[in-house]
């Protein structure tokens, strides 16, 4: 059967869709999102939960949203809570990747898709991942870098072990930098993951990484703004800040504060208005049993998962103007107060 839905999806377009005759008596009004988060922790989480929040009520659906604090127990019990009380559909950020496989079993039991937001869960049959590219994130990290430093000695600081986009940004970044390792040019002096993101563990590891290698470091790729912000304050401890150019992701305000001062040179900006939006209208998708487009797929270790990835947008001193306040993600009087 086709039916119209009018002025209720988050871009407000009319849609003719065709539902499945179980789905046929939902209505928007009836529809129940859970949000399982992993953290508040990085600046960029606010957003997703506001954004996310705010496209919800505009498609006119209800969400209910829940925060674990990195930890993996909590997340569990969190969703099952939800999951038991009753939500038509599930979207996690998992804390741990493997951990929320379980979370996924558990959902599709109790008949509720499950989107993975941002961080794909591993190892389940996820219904569908929209994130931002991260392999490309860790590509455009490196070879910006390497334009700017084609020979030296490189820190890669990356992101949790437990979290999957870690590993993908990862693959990028290295998939740029091994021909001039091969040739050389480069050489990895020091590369870590960073436990939980936790800056002050990146910091740790920056110090580890100047001091074993009497500070002959000439180029950080880090897995975030805020661990660049660590590394970067263990570079000013020798004098080293805005003498070593480093390159975080997020376009966090204080990572773009860092830009125009000089002491970070990159940054990623994933707009987070444009991945709730399409989170919130997806997860409609889903809860509706509509047919969704992916993009490609990309295997969690135990399925081809469909995936959307958006591209992310390397910002530098160049085009913070078009890109960050263009969007109104930042104002322009926050970042050059
Ligand atoms: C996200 C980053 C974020 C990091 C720490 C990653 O999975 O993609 O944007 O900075 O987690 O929370």
């Amino acid at each position: 059967m086709t039916i119209l839905l009018i002025a209720c999806t988050p871009d407000e377009q009319i849609k003719d869709v065709t539902l499945p005759p179980e789905a046929e008596s939902k209505s928007l009004e009836e529809i129940k999102i859970g949000f399982s988060m992993d953290t508040l922790q990085e600046d960029r989480w606010f957003k997703d939960r506001d954004l996310f929040v705010e496209a919800a009520e505009k498609a006119g659906v209800e969400v209910e949203v829940t925060v674990a604090n990195g930890d993996d127990v909590k997340q569990v019990w969190q969703t099952e809570k939800m999951i038991s009380e009753g939500i038509d559909v599930l979207v996690v950020v998992p804390h741990n990747a493997e951990s929320m496989a379980a979370i996924v079993e558990r959902a599709h039991d109790a008949g509720i898709k499950v989107l993975s937001y941002d961080r794909l869960v591993r190892n389940a049959e996820v219904d569908l991942y929209l994130s931002y590219d991260n392999e490309e994130v860790g590509i455009l990290q490196a070879r910006a870098m390497t334009e700017l430093v084609p020979k030296g000695n490189y820190v890669y600081l990356g992101g949790a072990d437990t979290d999957y986009n870690a590993h993908l940004m990862k693959q990028g970044v290295f998939k740029v930098l091994k021909p001039y390792i091969d040739k050389g040019d480069v050489t990895v002096v020091f590369n870590q993951w960073t436990k939980d993101w936790v800056p002050e563990v990146a910091q740790a590891n920056m110090e580890t990484a100047l001091e074993v290698n009497h500070q002959q470091i000439d180029a950080v790729i880090a897995g975030n703004d805020a661990t660049a912000g660590a590394a970067i304050e263990a570079l000013a401890a020798y004098d080293l800040a805005g003498s070593v150019p480093v390159a975080g992701q997020d376009a966090d305000l204080a990572g773009v504060q860092r830009i125009v001062q000089g002491t970070q040179n990159l940054t990623m900006y994933k707009s987070i208005d444009d991945l709730s939006e399409r989170a919130v209208e997806l997860a409609i998708k889903l809860a509706l049993n509509e047919e969704i487009q992916e993009d490609r797929t990309i295997n969690n270790g135990k399925i081809n998962v469909p995936s959307i990835l958006l591209p992310p947008v390397p910002v530098d001193r160049t085009n913070i103007k078009e890109t960050v306040i263009a969007d109104g993600f930042h104002q322009e009087k926050d970042i050059y107060q």
